[in-house]
């Protein structure tokens, strides 16, 4: 055993030697960071070392997924900072660059891989976290809104439906996902058949961008405001708040859960469904969610099965709905026992599995919803049933989002999310896991391949927003490719990679704003 001494030795003084440099550029941007503040009180109650006792506390908090729940200190911040107002955001830009720190910026912490605060590799990063970033304020006489990009998409519908009963806007349906994450990077919910992504409906926006800058729409120009909506605002810079357009919705609209087995001919009905949602009228939205469960109609001998939930939002009354289903799809065998009526606002608690009587103000809550472990794949179907079966109820999830309407309506290029006309639905697949990790990932990743036949191809495309390691990774040490880059690049963006390319060259031809999948900047 002695034996192995003599050889570790060298390394770990490397390590030590490493650790003290990182520790030493920390010190340097701290005082980077009370040097430029003209109160130095007020920027130093908003940073923390790792020595400081808040600090795990303070990058706990937004860590939603609980796969990077327990992170090696290689892959932790040297710095977080969490600023109180935009002058802070400026001088942490400025002093990260001046003292080599990278820097990644967080706001409702939902990253798929944690790439809002760790990072895969053993860079000396600064972690910039918005939570104090968030207020809204809504205009309601021009039905528009600022919202800064630390507020959750909860705080943001609260405020909305303070100040109208009518008007929504269409992000995602998870109160706890931040506005900064999700509209960068496009951002789907319940209205988006009828509206479109949340970043369809961005209309300005305030970025500090890598020389530190404070820019708008009129000043970052036409190409970089294309590029944030839908393009991953960490490639960019750091998204401040976006304006938005709100949009209209009925005083009273109609919501529905329906549940089909696979003894009640979930299969069959599915594929009806397939057809019919994404070219039913836009003011209704039948999403599916599958899950493995037990019930005694199962056929099986271990008593599971496929169970289908049917998950509708409707703009619109049950007396309109009804005979809107009898015509286009008899076959899931609607009543009026099945539906609700209620105000937009009680329709995001209803989909968040709220009582419809629970107050709105708790969608302000930023730990209302869960933490677990997860891993995540999507595509844009047939036999997975039997893959799920194999593991255990409740472990796995699916969820068929169907496209069409206004989704079909906006160009590929129009904003950088490209997969509109010809989506005929989304498919998300997620797997949890209390024990196992490696055997659920490899769970997911065979049913990722399994799938390779069913789903489009050439290249198969994902969201952004459920970003995936496993499409590969940059080097974050040095320069990256285009090749590289274009592998997962080309399936989030299609052809609107190279334009996302192009800009990044123009804005930040450094790289200084880069992670794992960040937008190389190379000249094309
Ligand atoms: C449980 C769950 C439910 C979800 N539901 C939906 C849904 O209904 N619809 C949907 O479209 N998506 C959904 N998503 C995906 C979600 O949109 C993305 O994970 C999104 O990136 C999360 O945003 P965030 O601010 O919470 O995440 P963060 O982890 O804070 O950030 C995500 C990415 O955005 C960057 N970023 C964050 N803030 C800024 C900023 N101010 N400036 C620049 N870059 C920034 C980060 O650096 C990181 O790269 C869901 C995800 C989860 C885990
Ligand atoms: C950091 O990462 C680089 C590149 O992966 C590697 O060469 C180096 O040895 C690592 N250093 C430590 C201390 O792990
Ligand atoms: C100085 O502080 C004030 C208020 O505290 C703030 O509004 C202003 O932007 C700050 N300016 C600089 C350069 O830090
Ligand atoms: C500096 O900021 C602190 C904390 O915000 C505040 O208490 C103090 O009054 C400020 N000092 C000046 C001179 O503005
Ligand atoms: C930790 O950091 C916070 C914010 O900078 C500061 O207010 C607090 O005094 C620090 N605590 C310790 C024990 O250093
Ligand atoms: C907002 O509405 C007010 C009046 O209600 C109007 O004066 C103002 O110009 C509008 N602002 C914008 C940006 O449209
Ligand atoms: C950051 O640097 C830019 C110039 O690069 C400067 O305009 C800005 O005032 C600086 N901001 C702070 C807060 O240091
Ligand atoms: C955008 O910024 C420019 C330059 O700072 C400013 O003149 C202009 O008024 C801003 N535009 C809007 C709409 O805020
Ligand atoms: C299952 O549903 C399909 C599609 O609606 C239908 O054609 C088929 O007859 C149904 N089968 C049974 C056994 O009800
Ligand atoms: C099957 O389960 C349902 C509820 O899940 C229950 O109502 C029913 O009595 C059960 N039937 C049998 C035969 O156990
Ligand atoms: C937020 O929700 C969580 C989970 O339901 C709960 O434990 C907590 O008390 C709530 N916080 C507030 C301030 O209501």
């Amino acid at each position: 055993m002695n034996g192995c001494i003599p050889s570790l030795l060298p390394l770990v003084l490397l390590i030590l030697f490493l650790s003290q440099l990182s520790k030493a550029t920390s010190v340097d941007f701290v005082q980077c960071l009370e040097r430029y503040a003209n109160n130095s009180t007020s920027i130093s109650q908003v940073t923390y070392t790792p020595d400081n006792s808040s600090y795990t506390a303070v990058l706990q908090f937004s860590i939603r997924n609980l796969r990077h729940a327990s992170l090696p200190d290689s892959q932790k911040p040297v710095v977080i900072v969490t600023p109180v107002d935009e002058t802070q955001i400026q001088m942490v830009v400025n002093c990260s660059r001046r003292h080599g720190l990278q820097i990644r910026t967080r706001s409702g912490g939902h990253d798929f891989e944690g790439l809002s605060y760790r990072t895969t590799s053993n860079i000396s990063f600064v972690l910039l976290d918005m939570i104090n970033i968030r207020s809204v304020n809504v205009d309601l006489a021009n039905a528009t809104a600022w919202v800064e990009s630390g507020a959750t998409i909860g705080e943001l519908y609260y405020a909305i439906s303070q100040t109208s009963a009518t008007h929504a806007f269409p992000a995602g349906v998870w109160c706890n996902v931040g506005v900064g994450g999700l509209i960068s990077g496009g951002g789907y919910g319940m209205l988006r058949r009828k509206y479109g992504l949340a970043a369809d409906n961005v209309i300005d926006a305030r970025m500090v961008d890598v020389n530190g800058r404070i820019l708008n729409r009129t000043s970052m120009g036409e190409d970089l405001f294309w590029a944030i909506r839908g393009g991953g605002g960490s490639s960019f810079g750091v998204i401040i708040s976006w304006k938005i357009k709100l949009v209209q919705v009925p005083a009273i609209v109609t919501v529905f859960t329906v549940d089909k087995t696979l003894e009640q001919n979930a299969t069959g009905i599915l594929h009806k469904w397939q057809s019919v949602a994404p070219s039913v009228d836009k003011e209704l939205d039948i999403r599916i969610q599958g899950t493995c469960v037990l019930s005694n109609t199962s056929k099986r001998e271990d008593k599971k099965t496929i169970r289908l939930t049917f998950m509708s939002l409707f703009l619109g009354r049950i007396d309109t709905l009804l005979p809107l289903m009898q015509i286009s799809f008899p076959e899931l065998g609607l009543t009026r026992e099945n539906c609700l009526e209620m105000s937009w606002i009680q329709s995001v608690l209803f989909f968040t599995s709220l009582p419809p009587g629970a107050s709105p103000s708790v969608l302000t809550n930023r730990t209302l919803l869960p933490k677990f472990a997860t891993k995540a794949k999507s595509s844009y179907l047939k036999g997975i049933w039997e893959l799920m079966l194999s593991r255990d109820p409740g472990t796995t999830i699916v969820m068929l989002t169907p496209y069409g309407g206004r989704m079909s309506e906006i160009s590929e290029s129009q904003i950088p999310f490209p997969h509109r006309a010809g989506n005929l639905y989304m498919i998300y697949i997620g797997v949890f896991w209390a024990g196992d990790t490696q055997q659920a990932l490899n769970w997911i990743r065979n049913l990722y391949n399994y799938l390779n036949p069913y789903v489009l191809n050439s290249p198969r495309s994902s969201y952004v927003n459920y970003n995936d390691l496993d499409l590969g990774i940059n080097n974050l040490q040095g320069p990256t490719s285009y090749q590289q880059a274009s592998i997962w690049g080309k399936k989030y963006f299609k052809d609107n990679f190279d334009r996302l390319v192009r800009v990044k060259f123009s804005a930040d031809p450094t790289n200084f704003f880069r992670h794992e999948q960040s937008i190389p900047p190379i000249p094309l």
